[in-house]
């Protein structure tokens, strides 16, 4: 096992879940993400415009469109503009969101875990005073405009670390703005990618916080419990 060459830059957030049977589970009709706060996307709006840009269906703050595979809604956009936020809670039904559009709100900071697994999340607006999730090191541009901050343009983080710091037996994948995850190879099955993943995990957490040690543990025990012999 190579962790311990692995050019880690301390700026980065690194979650390392070891996806074997992942089944995201999603309900059209209850969306509540799209209700967090009254009214709906204005038709003018940034997310308005992308909205009828890309043919989808405004729902509430939520921009909703089928996609190719038909019957089921997905959020491609979310527009939570001017919704009296002091922080921002669990937005993981819109992980899907290619545009999300959190300006005029008084949130002071944002966790890097709270756009976990967003991978299409390609423009993000926020409070000037918060700062784009995983750092500078995640996004192509980033701006300043009339009070808000723009994030633009996922960075992949597999490029940054050369995907070194995946275990052998699994690959490296987006998993999110400053985000990375490892997912077992196809030929390797259930417990055999754990296994071969005897990883030293504290060794590669070691320069993160507490908080993120914790943080991928649970998820490391989530998936290890979904996680089925096959
Ligand atoms: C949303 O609208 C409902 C009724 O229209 C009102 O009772 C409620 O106070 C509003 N909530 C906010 C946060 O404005
Ligand atoms: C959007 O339209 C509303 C009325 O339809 C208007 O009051 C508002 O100024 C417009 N906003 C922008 C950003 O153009
Ligand atoms: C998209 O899904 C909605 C219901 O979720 C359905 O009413 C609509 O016909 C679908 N549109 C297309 C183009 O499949
Ligand atoms: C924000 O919302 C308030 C009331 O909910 C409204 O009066 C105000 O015009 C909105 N501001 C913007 C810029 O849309
Ligand atoms: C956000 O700031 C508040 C204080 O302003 C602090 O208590 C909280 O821990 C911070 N949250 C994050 C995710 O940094
Ligand atoms: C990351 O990899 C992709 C394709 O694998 C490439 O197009 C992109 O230019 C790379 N980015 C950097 C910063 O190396």
């Amino acid at each position: 096992m190579k962790a311990g060459s692995c050019q880690l830059n301390p700026a980065l957030i690194i979650v390392l879940v070891f996806k074997l049977c992942f089944y995201g589970v999603s309900n059209s009709s209850e969306l509540q993400v799209c209700k967090l706060c009254n009214g709906t996307v204005l038709s003018n709006s940034t997310v308005g415009l992308f909205c009828s840009s890309s043919a989808g269906r405004i729902g509430g703050r939520c921009c909703l469109n089928n996609g190719t595979s038909g019957d089921t809604d997905r959020i491609t956009g979310l527009d939570l503009s001017n919704c009296s936020l002091a922080q921002v809670g669990n937005l993981q039904e819109a992980s899907t969101a290619t545009i999300i559009d959190l300006s005029l709100n008084p949130i002071d900071n944002i966790s890097d875990f709270s756009f976990q697994g967003f991978i299409e999340l390609d423009y993000l607006i926020l409070p000037v005073k918060v700062l784009c999730p995983g750092g500078a090191i995640s996004w192509k541009k980033i701006e300043e405009k009339k009070g808000n901050r723009f994030c633009e343009g996922q960075n992949s983080m597999c490029n940054q670390t050369r995907q070194m710091c995946c275990p052998e037996n699994s690959q490296c994948a987006p998993f999110g703005p400053g985000l990375f995850e490892c997912s077992c190879a196809d030929n390797y099955h259930g417990y055999k990618c754990l296994r071969e993943g005897e990883f030293p995990v504290l060794q590669v957490f070691g320069p993160l916080s507490a908080s993120t040690v914790v943080i991928s543990f649970v998820l490391w025990f989530t998936q290890r419990r979904m996680a089925k012999p096959l």
